[in-house]
């Protein structure tokens, strides 16, 4: 079984690889980033110290000792990782091999993990020796303030791997929810159904994008409305999830017409400076 003390390595230092860094550095945990090359590194680090910069004294001082950061250029980093996070692009063959790559490096009894929002943890076990010691912890955006930890689970990821994972999430201070790898998880799933709907009733004239988000914010007390979640997330991203849900899922995942016209137009939310609302 996986002991709790050794290093962390995460694959892929952006955005989410850098807040995950930054989550077991401040619990503590040493953590071997690794990156494309030596300018992607140093992008990353200082991305992490941005994130140690932020947290609050008070929020270190009751955690105790943050861990160490190293930052290397080759999956062969994790070589004494007892968990190993993979946070790169969203493509399935880089995936694939820098999770096959890790496998062949790390301990015997590492455990595995893919940060992906979309892709099946089944589909990406087809490279690996030890299925059963792999499983998604999909993070979100942006991780130093976000609670929760999607674990998704394989349909050959062992049980004890699924417990291992609730109580490493919850030592980093979130909590977990245990999901069966199926299309959009739990999150995109429901999120991205509820955004679809929110954006009909716009193309429907039902009422102002504002008003439809007031519904739920003060309705049904969401921190955030639908349509501002699509323009936070980036109205490309979520036409993307939408057309591989609707692959999946079924046509109740359509895209309305209306997000793909904000698309075409280059109003992809506040990356852009407007989607549903005008962004700062
Ligand atoms: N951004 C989000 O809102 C969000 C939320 C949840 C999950 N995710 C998922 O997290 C993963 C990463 O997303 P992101 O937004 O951090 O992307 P990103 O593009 O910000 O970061 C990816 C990083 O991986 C690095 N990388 C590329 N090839 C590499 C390689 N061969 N070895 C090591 N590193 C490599 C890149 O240099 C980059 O820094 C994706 O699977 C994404 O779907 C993203």
């Amino acid at each position: 079984m996986n002991s709790d003390n050794r290093q962390v390595g995460i694959i892929g230092g952006g955005r989410m690889g850098s807040g995950i860094a930054h989550a077991f550095l401040i619990a503590g945990t040493d953590v071997v980033l690794v990156e494309v090359d030596a300018v992607a590194a140093t992008a990353a680090e200082a991305r992490v110290s941005r994130y140690l910069e932020r947290s609050t004294t008070i929020e270190q001082s009751h955690l105790g000792r943050t861990g160490r950061l190293v930052t290397v250029t080759s999956v062969m980093g994790v070589a004494e990782c007892g968990l190993v996070v993979e946070a790169a692009p969203e493509e399935f063959g880089l995936k694939r091999r820098l999770l096959a790559e890790a496998e062949r490096v790390c301990p015997r009894d590492a455990i595995l993990t893919t940060n992906t929002s979309s892709i099946s943890v089944d589909a990406l076990t087809e490279s690996l020796t030890c299925p059963e010691r792999f499983a998604g912890l999909h993070f979100f955006n942006p991780v130093p303030v976000s609670e929760l930890v999607e674990i998704v689970v394989g349909s050959r990821t062992a049980p004890w791997v699924v417990g291992y994972l609730q109580s490493t999430v919850a030592r980093i201070g979130k909590q977990t929810i245990v999901v069966r790898d199926s299309p959009g998880f739990a999150s995109s799933r429901l999120g991205v159904a509820l955004a679809l709907e929110a954006m009909l009733m716009v193309e429907e004239g039902i009422a102002s994008p504002a008003d439809i988000d007031r519904a739920m914010t003060l309705g049904y007390r969401h921190s955030t409305g639908p349509l501002a979640t699509s323009d936070l997330v980036g109205l490309d991203v979520r036409l993307g999830i939408a057309e591989y849900l609707a692959s999946t899922l079924g046509s109740r995942f359509q895209p309305p017409k209306i997000l793909k016209q904000l698309v075409v137009e280059g109003r992809l939310g506040r990356k852009s400076g407007r989607g549903f609302f005008e962004w700062e």
